[in-house]
Formats: C-alpha cells, sequence, structure tokens
C-alpha cells in the first residue's frame, strides 16, 4: 500500500470538501497542519460561534468530543463529524450528571454555571454555560451572590476573585494546564524579562496570580496582535505556538515548559480528516430531550454576545 503524502491528503480534503459543503473548524491546540487547512480556527466560544453563524451542510470538527457535541447542540440539522472519536477531554471526564446532581442538592436554588468542557448530559443539568473567554462576565450577568461553578475548580476560583462571588467549585481541573508551575513562569521571565505572561485561566491559581493577563486562547491572540510588546510567555498548550507565531511573524512566543500537549488535541491527523471527509463519519449527536436541555444552556451564554 502507497502512503499519501501530506500534500497529497491537503489536495484530497480540498476536493472532498467542496464537494460535501463543508466546513474545517480547528481549535487553537491542533496540530499545526490541521490548524493551516482549517476555514476557522479559534477557542471554544469562537468556534461555537461559527458552528451557529456557518450555512455549511457538514462541519468537520477538529478539536475534542464536548466541541463537537455543542456544535450539534447548536445545529442538529447539520452533519457534525468529529474525525477522531476518542478525543476527548480529560477534564470534561471528571464529572458525572449524578456528581452534579448530588452537588446541586448540597445547595438547593444556586445556580450552575457550567464550562463549556463538559458533556451534553451535564450541560442538560445546568442553568448557563461558559467559556474561557465569557466566565468572568456570564458569572456577573446572573442575578445571584453565589453560584456552582463546574468541572473546573482553577477556573472557579479565578472567577470568584474576578468577581466577588461565593462559587462553589466541582474539584475537576486540566492535567495539561495543571503542568504549567510558578517556578517555570519564574524562570521564563528570568530569561524574558520585557515578555508579557499570559496564561489560560486552566491554570493553578498561584499561576494566575503572577500573569500580567489570564486570557481564552483567541484572547491571547488579540493580545499577541495589539501589545507593543515583543515576547510573550504563554502558559497554555503548546498548539497554539504555530498559530501565534504565523499571525505575528516580528513575535517571539515562549513557553514555561514543553511539557503543556494535550494528547486528545493532537490526534486529529490530515488522513483522518480527509476520511471522515469521504465518509462523513464519526458522527457526534446528541438525543433530542437532552439536546434541547443543554441548548437552553448554551444559548443563555451565546445571547450574552
Ligand atoms: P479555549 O476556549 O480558551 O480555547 O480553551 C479550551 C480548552 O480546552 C482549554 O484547555
Ligand atoms: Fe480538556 Fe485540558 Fe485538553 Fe483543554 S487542554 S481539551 S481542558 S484536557
Amino acid at each position: 500500500m502507497t502512503v499519501k503524502t501530506d500534500e497529497e491528503f491537503i489536495a484530497e480534503i480540498a476536493r472532498l470538501r467542496a464537494e460535501r459543503g463543508a466546513v474545517i473548524l480547528a481549535h487553537n491546540y491542533q496540530r499545526p497542519e490541521i490548524q493551516d487547512i482549517a476555514d476557522f480556527t479559534g477557542d471554544s466560544l469562537g468556534l461555537s460561534r461559527q458552528a451557529a453563524a456557518t450555512e455549511a451542510d457538514v462541519i468537520i470538527f477538529c478539536g475534542v468530543h464536548f466541541m463537537a457535541e455543542t456544535a450539534y447542540i447548536l445545529s442538529p440539522d447539520k452533519v457534525v463529524v468529529l474525525p477522531e472519536i476518542e478525543a476527548g477531554c480529560m477534564m470534561a471526564d471528571m464529572i458525572t450528571v449524578d456528581g452534579l446532581l448530588e452537588l446541586k442538592a448540597a445547595h438547593p436554588g444556586v445556580p450552575v454555571v457550567c464550562y463549556v468542557n463538559s458533556s451534553a448530559a451535564v450541560k442538560a443539568e445546568s442553568d448557563i454555560c461558559c467559556t474561557s473567554a465569557n466566565a468572568v462576565a456570564v458569572a456577573n450577568a446572573i442575578d445571584a451572590d453565589e453560584i456552582i461553578m463546574i468541572p473546573d475548580r482553577n477556573l472557579g476560583y479565578w472567577v470568584a476573585q474576578q468577581t466577588g462571588k461565593k462559587v462553589i467549585p466541582w474539584d475537576g481541573f486540566c492535567p495539561t494546564h495543571e503542568y504549567i508551575t510558578v517556578e517555570q513562569v519564574e524562570a521564563a521571565r528570568k530569561r524574558f524579562p520585557d515578555a508579557v505572561v499570559m496564561v489560560h485561566p486552566e491554570c493553578r491559581p498561584e499561576v494566575t496570580a503572577i500573569a500580567d493577563a489570564v486570557l481564552s486562547t483567541s484572547q491571547m491572540f488579540g493580545l499577541a496582535a495589539t501589545s507593543d510588546a515583543t515576547d510573550f510567555i504563554v502558559g497554555t498548550e503548546l498548539g497554539i505556538g504555530h498559530g501565534l507565531a504565523k499571525a505575528n511573524p516580528a513575535k517571539c512566543f515562549h513557553f514555561p515548559t514543553d511539557e503543556t500537549i494535550c494528547p486528545n488535541m493532537k490526534v486529529i491527523t490530515l488522513a483522518k480528516v480527509a476520511e471522515s471527509l469521504a465518509t462523513l463519519q464519526p458522527r457526534v449527536t446528541v438525543d433530542e430531550e437532552t439536546r434541547l436541555r443543554a441548548l437552553a444552556a448554551v444559548q443563555r451564554m451565546v445571547e450574552l454576545g
């Protein structure tokens, strides 16, 4: 069997994309070659907006399962394909519906803010979703001093600090972001004393505490583009380095450690994208009852603007 080259896969993807009327969405952590063939790259919020707005019949979602699920929740009339169905999110897997129901029962009447990194079934039991880009705005928009925030304890801590609200967290976390330590950030700062330190809110509280900015992945693109700084220390998954360097060729992006790799974000390859365009498999769907309940939580977030 002859193995196709990247160029051959790229040509095949272009042909099949046109034939299928498909749009390819890619998260900022995807492999460089996947980011390069995507119609849109972005963070969770940007990609869910693209999924809701696109007129394409087919969405090829190069990201992890909860992201494709959110696209389906918003656009059930479209075919939503996740080129590698095993691409999950370690944090999303840390909470179950039963666990959330227990937490809700222990705090009756307290609104539940659900980070979009969660299953449709967990979203269905929540009042409103948020992403890293709008978590503080969502919490501020809720008319209550106390909120439950699931599943990321670090995002919950960050939101509590920024809003002054009492946050009851779930004890979940992202192993990739927890890997980043204060010592690593300080060491990078020593090497690049003029650099702007921007980190993701999934980082440990002691890391967000020493950062210059705490941002979603797309917000990091915004700061990189508008800041006068030429060096940046980036506290998030390494895949973002490709897009940041491409968009800002005169600037330098440094990572506190080269270990921040989300394995689930790397399993989608050009071969898998080509295959999924040819077969329109594997598809992501959600049963209609769960979808409608999850949609209410996602829509409340999307409507916040
Ligand atoms: P963003 O929405 O900031 O891209 O984050 C998604 C994510 O999974 C971070 O680990
Ligand atoms: Fe989930 Fe962490 Fe990977 Fe983001 S980086 S998809 S939170 S495991």
